[in-house]
């Protein structure tokens, strides 16, 4: 995309039920989420005008509101209309879609009570998550100083703006340094995710992957393991700890953004992109690019 920022661009967006130009999708400085972190988001890819996985994204956002406390004017079904709207008003063939509900400005303070959720939609072209060159040799990974919070502490399933505090000064501090991205730990020390990721490695063969209690079990996630097991992949979820990491022969994220990326380094240690990346990485890429009309 260009370097415009993304506040200005032709094109519209979808908000609260209404097609308005892009530049005049705005919001009031005493939007409730904007100080207290409870806005809920989705991230969904756009292949050849076609989103994948639709209505499990326009399912989760309302969850993730629902979890938050707070229930969206809107159903799984009118979500999925106004995306694909707005996919096709701005010609969006390869790109991303970015759906975001919020809490309005009625009221200041820690209580959201009162206040009224509102929905925006936007899509837009948008290439790689990662470089190129980091998808062919593998992404450099450092495991971040943050931990992910426990689920007592959290509501680790709603994909909610204020979770991603901890993300972003992860991303940020492993990209300062030269990493392309960070892993984290949970709060118990155990393997987690990376910051807009799920994580897994291959070992004797078989695909491992950390069972998500305290993080997003993704879809894309979700789509590996079913491409796995079709091919007679062996999956073990479980419990993982950076220590065992070393046995790994291959490693990779998965992520609607990252789609599969391999893990060439992590902490200094280095993995190739082994047969079994390469195998769920082509096969995620027909699944995507396979869709057909509906
Ligand atoms: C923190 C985090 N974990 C995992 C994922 C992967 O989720 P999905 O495959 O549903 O995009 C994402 C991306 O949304 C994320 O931001």
């Amino acid at each position: 995309m260009n370097q415009a920022s993304l506040d200005d661009r032709d094109g519209v967006i979808w908000l609260d039920g209404k097609l308005v130009p892009w530049r005049e999708a705005k919001l009031h400085v005493l939007t409730h989420s904007l100080h207290y972190g409870n806005a809920v988001f989705e991230g969904e890819r756009v292949y050849g005008g076609h989103v994948f996985k639709i209505n499990e994204h326009s399912t989760r956002l309302l969850r993730s509101a629902e979890l938050l406390g707070y229930q969206l004017p809107f159903s799984a079904e009118e979500l999925n209309r106004a995306t694909r709207e707005v996919v096709a008003r701005n010609n969006v063939q390869t790109g991303y879609v970015r759906p975001i509900a919020w809490r309005g400005s009625e009221v200041i303070g820690v209580s959201a009570r009162g206040t009224k959720p509102h929905v925006a939609v936007t899509a837009f072209p948008w290439p790689s998550y990662f470089s190129e060159e980091a998808r062919k040799k593998g992404l450099r990974l450092k495991t971040a100083a943050w931990r992910r919070p426990g689920p007592q502490s959290a509501p680790a399933e709603a994909k909610a703006a204020g979770m991603y505090i901890i993300c972003t000064m992860s991303r940020d501090q492993a990209n300062a340094e030269g990493y392309d991205d960070a892993l984290m730990l949970d709060w118990r020390g155990q393997v987690a995710e990376a910051t807009g990721a799920n994580f897994f490695m291959v070992s004797g063969g078989e695909l491992h992957t950390p069972t998500p209690d305290c993080f997003l079990d993704g879809i894309t996630r979700q789509t590996v393991l079913d491409l796995a097991r079709k091919r007679d992949i062996r999956v073990v979820e479980r419990a993982m700890f950076p220590e065992e990491l070393g046995e790994a022969s291959e490693m990779f994220l998965t992520g609607t953004a990252a789609e599969v990326t391999p893990i060439g380094e992590l902490d200094g240690r280095k993995y190739t992109v082994g047969p079994v990346t390469q195998e769920l990485m082509a096969a995620y890429s027909q699944l995507v690019s396979g869709l057909v009309r509906t």
